[in-house]
């Protein structure tokens, strides 16, 4: 099982750190309101704890769970706070209508979050194309992830699986790019082709 710490305690982290806890890691929430923090580790149980926001996590994977505006300065305000972490970036990076992306062409919010990160940092895009009211709800997802560092997606691959999902490595992390395109694709569909928000996407394939 893995040490995991959550910056942010919003949906996602609250779907993805119960998730957690049931799945046997050991689990520190990060938030501004450290108030806050601690009612959501108490919630959960399972010994979750609380974290002091800007402190050194203590989780070997973080989970930055927060909107995309919020992740570079974020990861800027810990700098060596993250170094040797794994940085999993949850975040979506569309527009307000869900119909294009913020980033600039050519990166992503992944690789401006790689490059605001410590050197020894390894930062792996995950979790952005699953709704999280879907992972609250508990059943098995796919769950796309991308990343360069191979020690950092085997760390983040085995904790996809302890939430039981299915973790599907779509490559570097250049491929975060797309992965954060399959944001609209995904509100296109709940919106159209769906209907319902409560849609999820996957790979088929043999084997
Ligand atoms: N919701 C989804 O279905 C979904 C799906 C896939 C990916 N995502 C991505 O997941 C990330 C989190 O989304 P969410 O839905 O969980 O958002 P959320 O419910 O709005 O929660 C956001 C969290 O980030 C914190 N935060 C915001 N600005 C911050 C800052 N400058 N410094 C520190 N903390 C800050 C908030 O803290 P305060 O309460 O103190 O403001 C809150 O705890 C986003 O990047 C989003 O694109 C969301």
């Amino acid at each position: 099982m893995s040490s995991i710490s959550f910056i942010g305690l919003g949906t996602m982290a609250r779907a993805l750190a119960a998730r957690a806890v049931a799945g046997g890691n050991t689990v520190e929430l990060i938030g501004r309101d450290p108030v806050a923090a601690k009612g959501l580790a108490a919630e959960l149980g399972g010994g979750a704890t609380a974290g002091s926001f800007g402190a050194a996590p203590a989780g070997d994977i973080v989970v930055l769970a927060v909107p995309y505006a919020a992740a570079v300065p974020v990861v800027a305000q810990y700098g060596e706070a993250l170094a040797g972490k794994t940085i999993i970036d949850i975040s979506n990076t569309f527009d307000a209508d869900a119909t294009g992306l913020v980033v600039p062409d050519g990166t992503s919010g992944a690789r401006e979050i790689a490059e605001a990160a410590p050197a020894s940092a390894h930062v792996v895009k995950a979790f952005n194309t699953v709704f999280g009211h879907v992972l609250a709800q508990g059943r098995p997802l796919d769950v796309f992830f991308a990343g360069d560092d191979p020690r950092a997606k085997a760390d983040v691959s085995a904790f996809i699986v302890s939430l039981g999902l299915r973790p599907l490595d779509v490559g570097g992390l250049e491929m975060a790019r797309w992965l954060e395109g399959v944001g609209p694709l995904l509100m296109g569909l709940a919106r159209h082709g769906a209907g319902t928000f409560d849609v999820a996407l996957g790979a088929d394939f043999p084997g």
